[in-house]
């Protein structure tokens, strides 16, 4: 019986520890990027999908990018202001991109807003805002605009890939 009991515990440690082995490197990963589909198919058109639903259904990371597609000469993107965004201004953008496909990679904390290059597309609500809150890595911890949110938000990532390391440790 006592022996059976130590066995046990024996066996829950090298589970913990194999756990520990299979974790550790992608805790100490610098980057798990992830390059987004804008609005979940990568297509950039204004009948295409709710770009602002999308965007608040998932968490932006600094390092992802998003990638949009279109017919050349037909779309564009546009990286603007908070003011242009409202108001669909497409005269001074802050960055402009033609070129399908177009992939925006996010370098820094905070938000991005984006439009169509053709005003009427944008005012078809063709836009959508981005606010990238944490990085992708937790070695560094950023000192995020406004509290800790964008470190729950960093662990919560981190929760995902050991949730799928333990899930692939029990087959
Ligand atoms: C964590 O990521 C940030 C932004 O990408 C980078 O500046 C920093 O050097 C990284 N830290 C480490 C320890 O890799
Ligand atoms: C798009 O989604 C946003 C956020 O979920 C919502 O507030 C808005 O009403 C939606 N727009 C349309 C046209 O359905
Ligand atoms: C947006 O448009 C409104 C109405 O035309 C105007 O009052 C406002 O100044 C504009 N905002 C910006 C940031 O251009
Ligand atoms: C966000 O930061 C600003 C400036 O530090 C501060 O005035 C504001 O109260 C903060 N908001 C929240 C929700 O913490």
């Amino acid at each position: 019986m006592a022996h059976k009991v130590v066995t046990s515990n024996y066996q829950n440690k090298a589970i913990c520890l194999l756990g520990l082995l299979v974790l550790t490197p992608s805790m100490m990963q610098t980057s798990d990027a992830t390059q987004f589909p804008v609005g979940g198919t990568g297509i950039w058109s204004p009948k295409s999908t709710n770009y602002t639903h999308w965007a608040e259904e998932n968490i932006f990371t600094v390092e992802d990018s998003i990638a949009f597609n279109y017919i050349a000469g037909q779309d564009s993107v546009l990286l603007v202001n908070k003011g242009d965004y409202t108001n669909c201004s497409t005269g001074s953008p802050i960055g402009k991109f033609t070129k399908p496909v177009t992939v925006i990679k996010f370098n820094n904390l905070g938000p991005y807003y984006f439009i169509s290059g053709k005003k009427d597309h944008c005012l078809k609500n063709q836009k959508f805002k981005v606010v990238v809150t944490a990085y992708t890595n937790q070695t560094l911890p950023p000192p995020p605009p406004n509290g800790s949110s964008a470190v729950f938000v960093s662990f919560i990532k981190y929760m995902g890939a050991f949730a799928a390391s333990s899930l692939l440790l029990a087959f």
